[in-house]
């Protein structure tokens, strides 16, 4: 993830603004660059690499000036050089930017058409341009600013600065986050508060759709209308955590809303957004050569493989065995050289993967790891590594390493139905569109659904037994759902296929045991709705989480109906997961329990 700075102030800026990226290199990144304002003229400094580079240049060619920002990139679009390196400069405006703009391909044709000349390969320098196009045709500096927010599309923090106005500093959030600091006649920004840490615990976090104006006396924040808005401050407790909590009382609940932040992350790893394509996979692994594959996992991470099945035997016609670790090893699996082999682990140290991973390789298949720590045991003893760049993850249950494992193995099926001939480019690309597209609706559905699910939580927490209903990639979610609520809030749970309720299950069904039914208006939706109503009409209470197009088509009494976006097949099971994640969140909080490390359970199972 990139990292962003600001520092409008009272002294030499140029080399606290390097320090305070230091303090942001645990999100990653591959240049970096800052740029100030000093008698009236702005100056910047970009190098490839690590920020010892930058230092160098800096050590040569010093940065006057009392107001500054900085930026450590993590390429998304464009190679990682000193061109697309950011700040981004255009006709007196200065820009540094996290995240996606979705619409930059058009933003950009509209802009060369009226003559504008860019010279990186990056998204960001639209920004710049809007920016100098609105101040040319006469907009003040914030009008400017609002004008752009609103054409913009995409997941993004943005900061921005005007040559002709060394007091301000300007800056909007709509996914990754940004903190204001508060100083004693300065004022700061940074993407969290670890990196304003040595210069204010004060922090006032911005939310998604807030556009605030930095002045050495203070900071004012409105939305992308133009409309005053109020936040809380607060003091941090960044300076005593490596990692920070930010405004959230758990990691775990800041581990699910960075999810979109996150994610565009771990995208921008395997998809070039530029063509919406998939970007080559590491090759030790030929999916288009392989007669099969096996993947093996624990629980969560076991999961998101069996969403993978689903996708890789759709989309790529590849057969896969699947099993979780502990059964796989001990199975003695008949397995081939011609098949590959894919383990998933968030920590890349879980003792019963790791065994199932030596089997394999004992075997002779080729070794794959999808795993967030790329120095991990699992990971060495791979052929080919996935990383799913999800950031530290603090909180012991597992949730936005779950999505970017479910992103990352998207565009592996997608990648692998390409080179076996069974996706078309036309069809890539589409999809491909579609994974674009999800940090945005992240960040929307968990905007959206929050305060619903927080007041349908106090319900759940009265109940003993829990069932989750899913059919196809909503069954492993129905299971994760269960996970999810029986490891933080100790009610127990039980995730089943809805075709399998009439095997069983429906013994269960009276008003003591709500059943939650995922279920996206696809192909599936039709008969899931009628196991619905065979729970309805045993008494049965269910809580329905759905689609627009699923609310609109039943017209089923519920105990509560969550709405989400309709979305692609291949993204869904990445957006129904933030509702689940946020029920069992929600509900462990209510009960008081210990959301982040849960009674009996460890971070990583590195025993059998
Ligand atoms: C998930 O919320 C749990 N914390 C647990 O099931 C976890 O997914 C499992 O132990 C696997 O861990 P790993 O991904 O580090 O291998």
């Amino acid at each position: 993830m990139c990292g962003i700075v600001g520092i409008v102030g009272k002294e030499p800026v140029a080399e606290r603004l390097v320090d305070a990226l230091r303090r942001l290199e645990y999100r990653g990144y591959d240049s970096a660059g800052v740029a100030t304002i000093h008698d009236g003229t702005m100056e910047r400094r970009r190098a490839e690499g690590k920020l010892f580079n930058l230092e160098k240049v800096l050590d040569g060619e010093p940065l006057p000036g009392t107001i500054g920002i900085a930026h450590t990139r993590w390429a998304t679009h464009g190679v990682p050089n000193v061109t697309n390196a950011h700040p981004h400069f255009v006709e007196g405006v200065a820009v540094v930017h996290n995240g996606i703009i979705e619409n930059f391909s058009e933003l950009k044709e509209e802009l060369i058409a009226e003559g504008a000349v860019f010279e990186s390969q990056t998204d960001t320098e639209v920004v710049a341009h809007l920016l100098a196009k609105y101040t040319r045709e006469g907009l003040d500096h914030q009008a400017a600013m609002l004008a752009m927010l609103n054409r913009v599309h995409g997941a993004y923090a943005l900061v921005v600065m005007f040559a002709d106005d060394a007091g301000t500093i300007m800056a909007a959030r709509s996914g990754p986050p940004l903190a204001v600091g508060h100083g004693k006649g300065e004022m700061f920004l940074g993407s969290d508060a670890i990196a304003l840490s040595p210069f204010t615990n004060e922090i006032t976090y911005l939310v998604d759709g807030d556009c605030a104006v930095l002045t050495a006396k203070g900071a004012k924040i409105m939305d992308f209308s133009g409309r005053p808005v109020t936040r809380k401050s607060q003091i941090s407790q960044a300076a005593t955590f490596l990692v920070d909590k930010g405004n959230h009382r758990h990691f775990m609940e800041k581990e699910i809303y960075e999810q979109p932040e996150i994610i565009s992350h771990a995208l921008s790893h395997y998809v070039d957004f530029a063509e919406n394509v998939v970007k080559q996979p590491d090759a030790a692994i030929d999916f288009g050569s392989v007669s099969g594959l096996a993947i093996s996992a624990c629980g969560t991470a076991y999961l998101s493989g069996l969403v993978g099945k689903y996708w890789f035997e759709r989309y790529a016609r590849l057969p896969v065995e699947i099993d979780v670790a502990s059964e796989f090893r001990y199975r003695e699996i008949p397995l081939s050289k011609s098949q590959a082999a894919l383990f998933i682990s968030q920590s890349g140290e879980t003792a019963d993967t790791l065994a199932s991973l030596r089997y394999c390789k004992d075997e002779g298949l080729k070794i794959g790891a999808i795993v967030n720590v790329k120095e991990s045991t699992i990971a060495r003893e791979s052929d080919a590594i996935f990383p799913i760049l999800a950031g530290p993850e603090i909180g012991v249950a597992s949730t936005k390493a779950f999505t970017c494992q479910l992103a990352v193995l998207a565009a592996l099926s997608i990648a692998a139905g390409r080179a076996r001939g069974t996706i078309t480019a036309e069809g890539e690309r589409a999809m491909v569109k579609h994974l674009v597209e999800m940090p945005r609706i992240m960040s929307r559905v968990l905007n959206e659904v929050q305060p619903q699910i927080e007041a349908l939580s106090r319900e759940i927490a009265r109940f003993k037994d829990v069932l989750y209903l899913g059919r196809g990639t909503s069954f492993p979610l129905a299971m994760e759902g269960a996970l999810k609520l029986k490891e933080i809030s100790y009610i127990h749970a039980e995730g089943y296929a809805a075709g399998e309720l009439k095997h069983g299950p429906i013994a269960l069904i009276d008003e003591n045991m709500p059943v939650i039914v995922i279920a996206p208006h696809d192909r599936f939706f039709e008969k899931t709705v009628s196991n619905m109503q065979e729970v309805a009409a045993r008494g049965g209470k269910i809580i329905f989480i759905t689609d627009e197009r699923g609310a609109a088509a039943s017209k089923l009494e519920t105990m509560a109906t969550i709405v989400l976006p309709n979305v692609d097949e291949i993204i869904s099971p990445m957006i129904f997961a933030l509702p689940i994640q946020l029920l069992a969140y929600h509900t462990a909080v209510f009960m008081g329990t210990d959301v982040d490390q849960p009674r009996n359970l460890a971070k990583s199972v590195t025993v059998e």
